[in-house]
């Protein structure tokens, strides 16, 4: 029987510890694919006391002879790619063999990047707060039919390339922002070289034909459903579909290829850059979970704003991508919270809402239930028998309200801090 592809994916605004699990499940697979965003991610992994941040190499690259892919729902800019390619082989990690990218990705130009930076300084004080990767301004290329694709570099390059760069440049005599452009492009085009190095492939065509021969595939999505450019707290979102459907287009697997979902949010919540955040928290409970959770961007190094989990928002995602299973990171950060709050309602103007609604702005107000916190230390557990009655409690509390199952708890960064439920 022909296999199907299954998807892990954010649920939150991002950064649930996505990179550390594909990590993990990787030795079940033969392939991992990105199928959407860029190098707005960052995707962290710590095993053997070292610690990775990916941006666009998928994070089964460290497990052996697995094929890791870039799929063609992702936006690719040569000159940090090369960057993570460097910094992957100087610690003593081949790439070439495992590495293959799709020639339908697109490129990100560095104008796109200035146009970035342009675009949001002419919003002012209601900037989105971008990465300042060039994404939007990518996609927007993408969806205008304007785009310059990897499989651009193999005929006519130069040429496609300069027509694009002068549009951008045309735009971007409205606006004014500075930038060195020369230094920029030179080290664009290295990349462009590295690139080369690769093997580029029609991956549609690798996918399925993995499927057809009995291969594993694991797609590997970046940001998160809050940020899904349909279903987000639209406009303060990515520009790309960061859900189960991303999949299928960013890949090219039909729905009916889709196998399990595997859903990724953590304990409470976090959010980089603007935007509403019904149960974000400007106290010391906030303070503490961005201490305890080292709650910094890995791509920008902003602190992220923190708040209670909100399981209006993770019924909402849950629902959109026909989550199966659910893994549950970052339990220790709460490890010295003597309450737990969850967030299962909203006020909207009195009344109480559970479905999420079109704008979360300042009329909603969180419904909190309390929980009581465990109180100890939980790093160094690693098996379910372990936990505390009160972790039980809330995973159960969880599983209960959520209508899935978690089948996955982490209890720290590395590697081994992960436990495998079998209920
Ligand atoms: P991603 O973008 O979804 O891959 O997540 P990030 O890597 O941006 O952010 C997750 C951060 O939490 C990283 O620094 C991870 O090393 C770290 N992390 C992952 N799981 C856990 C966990 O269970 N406990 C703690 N304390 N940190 C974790
Ligand atoms: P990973 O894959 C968290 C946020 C930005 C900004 C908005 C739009 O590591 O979870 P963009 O540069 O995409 O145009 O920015 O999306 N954002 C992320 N937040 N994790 C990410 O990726 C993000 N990628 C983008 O902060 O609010
Ligand atoms: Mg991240």
């Amino acid at each position: 029987m022909e296999n199907k592809v299954d998807v892990l994916l954010g649920l939150q605004w991002g950064d649930e510890g996505k990179g550390k699990i594909v990590d993990v499940l990787t030795p079940n697979y033969d392939v991992v694919a990105r199928f959407q965003g860029g190098p707005n991610a960052g995707h962290t992994l710590e095993f053997e006391n070292q610690k990775y941040v990916l941006r666009s190499i998928p994070s089964g690259i460290f497990q052996g002879d697995k094929i890791n892919i870039i799929g063609n729902g992702v936006v690719l800019n040569p000159l940090l790619f090369k960057k993570e390619i460097d910094e992957l082989e100087k610690s003593g990690h081949p790439l070439t063999e495992r590495l293959k990218i799709s020639r339908k990705a697109h490129l990100i130009l560095p104008t796109h990047t200035i146009l970035d930076l342009a675009y949001e300084s002419a919003k002012g004080k209601n900037k989105i707060g971008t990465t300042g990767k060039g994404i939007g301004p990518t996609y927007t290329d993408k969806i205008s039919r304007n785009g310059l694709r990897v499989g651009d570099i193999e005929h006519d390059f130069d040429k496609k390339y300069a027509k694009i760069k002068q549009r951008h440049l045309d735009i971007l005599q409205n606006y004014d922002v500075q930038y060195d452009l020369d230094t920029l492009e030179k080290a664009w085009f290295e990349g462009v070289e590295c690139l080369k190095r690769f093997e580029l492939i029609d991956s549609e065509h690798t996918i399925n034909g993995s499927l057809k021969s009995g291969k594993k595939v694991l797609a590997e999505g970046a940001q998160g459903t809050m940020l899904d450019i349909d279903f987000g707290s639209y406009p303060f979102v990515t520009s790309s579909n960061t859900v189960t459907a991303g999949a299928c287009s960013g890949l090219g697997v039909s729905p009916r290829n889709i196998g399990q979902v595997y859903g990724i949010f953590k304990a409470y919540c976090t959010r980089v850059g603007s935007g509403p955040f019904p149960t974000e928290l400007f106290n010391e409970d906030g303070n503490k979970m961005r201490d305890n959770g080292f709650e910094f961007g890995s791509v920008t190094g902003r602190p992220r704003r923190c708040g209670w989990i909100d399981l209006v928002a993770l019924k909402y995602a849950i629902m959109i991508n026909g989550v199966t299973q659910l893994i549950m990171m970052k339990n220790d950060v709460l490890d010295d919270f003597t309450k737990i709050k969850v967030c299962v309602a909203y006020d909207v103007n009195g009344k109480k809402v559970e479905d999420f609604p079109f704008d979360i702005n300042e009329n909603v107000t969180p419904i909190f239930k309390e929980l009581k916190g465990w109180n100890t230390p939980l790093t160094s557990i690693r098996s379910e028998e372990e936990f505390p009655q009160e972790l039980k409690d809330y995973i159960l509390f969880l599983e209960k309200e959520l209508e899935t199952p978690i089948k996955i708890i982490s209890v720290g960064p590395d590697r081994e801090q992960t436990i495998f439920r079998t209920v």
